[in-house]
């Protein structure tokens, strides 16, 4: 495949994705205005990395874009809830997000509490709703989405990161947090997108060891780049984790050895798609650029 085959498949995607969000998300002027103008504001910006991967997963199995709408929107909403809980001063305190003022700072706190919630509960809506598919998928979407997202999944990683300021966790707790609080939302996309393809059991086992890799590797690279990388490229505050004390992969075992276990990783993750042929290349590609990316 020739890289500009990516590139339009990527900007074909990323047009149905926003086209997908804006059908999923109120009007930002219907009541109560506040919080859907600020559920907007919250969606706008991002790599989109999580639609993508749903797209290109499902596509891997056969899936048609149309019943992949669904799930790719699903997993940005919740990820986006994620991230304005994240950055509000109770968690991680921050002012910048995606090269802009955070929700509670653009708008106010009680409305980024609001608007987290709102989103999570869109992202279900949008599932129940999703067209297509047999109804025993869409309850099977669901299922695995709340269970990634709850205490479980991310929201429980993010109460393990939380607990773990100022501490030296060890290698193993740590993999276990990153795996919860990322790595969870990660491989619900290659869930997600699996089941909407009605991929059989042998492949979703084998998809399911791309994505825990690939989930890891995600959170130990936006360590790395924390350490590393300035405000500006990232579009959030640099250096956040050491001001904070956070346990990352880069307090534990140094950038060097970060580097090259989150390299080890998407190695591992690329090894899981060997058999899948050509219809696995975009796949392939974009986990190059996930791999790749500098901010
Ligand atoms: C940031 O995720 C937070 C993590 C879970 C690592 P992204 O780097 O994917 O954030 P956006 O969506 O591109 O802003
Ligand atoms: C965020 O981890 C994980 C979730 C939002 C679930 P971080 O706190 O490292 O993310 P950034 O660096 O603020 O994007
Ligand atoms: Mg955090
Ligand atoms: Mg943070
Ligand atoms: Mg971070």
């Amino acid at each position: 495949m020739k890289h500009g085959d990516f590139t339009a498949w990527e900007s074909a995607r990323l047009a149905r994705f926003h086209k997908a969000l804006d059908a999923a998300l109120p009007p930002g002027n219907t009541y109560p205005a506040r919080l859907h103008e600020a559920m907007r504001y919250a969606c706008e910006g991002g790599k989109r990395l999580r639609a993508l991967l749903v797209y290109a997963v499902g596509e891997a199995l056969g899936g048609a874009p149309e019943v992949l709408d669904a799930p790719a929107v699903a997993l940005e909403l919740i990820h986006a809830f994620s991230l304005v809980h994240d950055d509000l001063p109770a968690m991680d305190d921050d002012d910048l997000r995606r090269g802009r003022a955070t929700v509670h700072k653009a708008y106010d706190e009680g409305t980024a509490v609001l608007v987290g919630d709102a989103l999570q509960t869109t992202a279900f809506e949008g599932l129940a709703n999703a067209p297509h598919l047999p109804l025993a998928t869409v309850v099977e979407m669901v299922r695995l989405l709340a269970t990634a997202s709850g205490s479980r999944g991310m929201t429980g990683g993010q109460q393990a990161d939380l607990e773990a300021e100022g501490m030296t966790l060890a290698l193993a707790d740590l993999e276990r947090l990153h795996a919860h609080k990322t790595g969870a939302l990660i491989l619900a996309c290659i869930r997600l997108a699996a089941a909407a393809a009605q991929a059989d059991h042998a492949t979703r086992i084998t998809l399911d060891a791309y994505g825990t890799a690939l989930g890891l590797a995600y959170q130990i690279q936006d360590d790395v780049l924390d350490a590393t990388a300035s405000s500006a490229t990232l579009g959030k505050t640099a250096g956040k984790d050491l001001a904070a004390a956070k346990s990352t992969f880069v307090q534990l075992l140094g950038l060097d050895l970060a580097k090259s276990r989150a390299q080890t990783l998407l190695d591992e993750a690329l090894q899981q798609l060997a058999g899948f042929g050509e219809a696995a290349q975009i796949l392939r590609e974009l986990t190059l650029k996930i791999t790749h990316r500098r901010h």
